[in-house]
């Protein structure tokens, strides 16, 4: 979402400045072209320099100064921006544009932008608190400004409390968000994750390899979209995906069943990108099974697990739901029989067995086969954009379904 968008990043003065460099760095590994424009007082925490460096681009730090040598030439800065983020947004900052006082470059380029403004304010907590940044803040609100809320934590200042720049993840993740866009925003999108974890006795486990990735990429991407997204996850080393998603943590596939059952009916939509194990120990086993000296090989005896996706397609009405089908052979063929047999819409079939895609990897391919045996084939992309693509095949289904109802009537 960010390849190609012209990103303007105002900084202003306070200590989180420093830590926008990295961001400058996050935006232009997205492919995003960034011009960065400092107020007097940010440069007494950084320097253009670092700035210049990180985004290839010329740093504006005096007022009204001309874009010479830069690849825009002489249009004004406001013209070319697709979004403008102010990071860290101070105290000073939002006062000054909530009342209307353009007297530098930044002000200035504001009063004339007709993107999204995303203000990203990090202040010490009182400052943040005080009635007069809140009452500034809610005003530049009504006027369409954009606001990320301040964290909580040590702060620079020596005290404790809101006021820290959200991570850069965060960050980013809303700027994409602003760039999506929402056409789920009705939908209730349920995804599970992760692989489940079956005990042998206290201390020992059987699981699988998968990362979680491509599940936890789609609950992300819906989101971005506008859905309302619940994530049922199984233990990840992942970090949880940004933004408003009711994310469930589980552990074994019968908790993963439960969950999955709780809460499948106020969905409209339903992914099951979980690895699920197929067996659980027959035997609870809660002591710790000791290693018995005189024997050479020792045997578990499993038993089956329910398969959630089996039993979600006996009941699932008129939900559209998404199956996977993880394979190291005759994949297609596998998959076919998994959607016809779990009575699913889509099933998102890959090789786990080829390099470079699969279980932990970020990229994946994948081949999507509708209910008619239609296939689509796609090529090796980041599991971000196999997951609008599986996105975009939901919203083909639903499409079809309401086609084919609405012939029917
Ligand atoms: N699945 C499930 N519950 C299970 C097993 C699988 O809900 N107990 C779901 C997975 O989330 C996935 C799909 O079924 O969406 C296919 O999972 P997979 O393990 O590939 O298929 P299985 O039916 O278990 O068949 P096999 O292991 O023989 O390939």
């Amino acid at each position: 979402m960010l390849k190609n968008k012209e990103i303007v990043v105002g900084i202003t003065g306070g200590i989180a400045a420093y830590k926008t460099a990295e961001l400058v760095r996050a935006f232009t590994r997205k492919g995003a072209n960034v011009h960065v424009v400092m107020t007097k007082n940010a440069m007494e925490f950084v320097t253009p320099l670092t700035f210049q460096t990180l985004s290839g681009n010329p740093v504006i730090h005096n007022s009204f100064e001309l874009f010479t040598g830069s690849k825009i030439g002489h249009i004004a800065l406001a013209d070319v921006a697709d979004q403008v983020v102010i990071v860290p947004a101070t105290a000073n900052i939002i006062g000054k544009i909530a009342n209307g006082i353009a007297d530098d470059f930044l002000t200035t380029m504001i009063m004339a932008i007709t993107v999204p403004v995303l203000f990203v304010p990090s202040m010490n907590t009182k400052m943040w608190e005080s009635t007069i940044v809140q009452r500034n803040i809610e005003k530049l609100k009504d006027n369409g400004y954009q606001f990320m809320e301040p964290g909580s934590g040590d702060l620079a200042c020596g005290t404790s409390g809101k006021g820290r720049l959200p991570t850069i993840e965060e960050i980013v993740e809303r700027m994409e968000d602003i760039f999506t866009e929402k056409d789920l925003m009705n939908e209730r999108i349920l995804v599970t994750a992760g692989p489940t974890m079956e005990f042998v006795d206290p201390v020992r486990c059987i699981t699988n390899r998968s990362s979680g990735k491509m599940g936890y990429a789609i609950a992300k991407i819906a989101k971005r979209r506008g859905a309302e997204v619940t994530l049922i996850t199984g233990k990840t080393y992942i970090e949880s995906p940004h933004g408003d998603i009711q994310v469930i943590e589980v552990t074994t596939a019968v908790e993963m069943r439960d969950a999955v059952i709780d809460h499948y009916r106020r969905s409209t939509i339903i992914i099951k990108a979980a690895a699920v194990a197929d067996f659980k120990c027959k035997a609870e086993n809660c002591q710790k099974i000791k290693k018995q000296c005189n024997v050479d090989s020792m045997t578990l005896e499993l038993e089956k697990n329910p398969d959630i996706l089996e039993e979600l397609g006996r009941i699932k009405e008129n939900r559209i739901l998404v199956g996977f089908a993880a394979e190291t052979d005759n994949v297609l063929e596998h998959a076919v029989d998994k959607l016809k047999r779990k009575n699913l819409d889509l099933i998102v079939a890959n090789n786990v067995a080829q390099e470079g895609i699969g279980f932990g990897s970020d990229n994946n391919e994948v081949s999507i086969i509708d209910k008619t045996g239609g296939v689509r084939h796609v090529p090796r992309l980041s599991k971000d954009e196999i997951a609008h693509v599986i996105l975009d095949a939901v919203k083909k289904a639903m499409k079809k379904r309401k086609k084919k109802e609405e012939d029917w009537y």
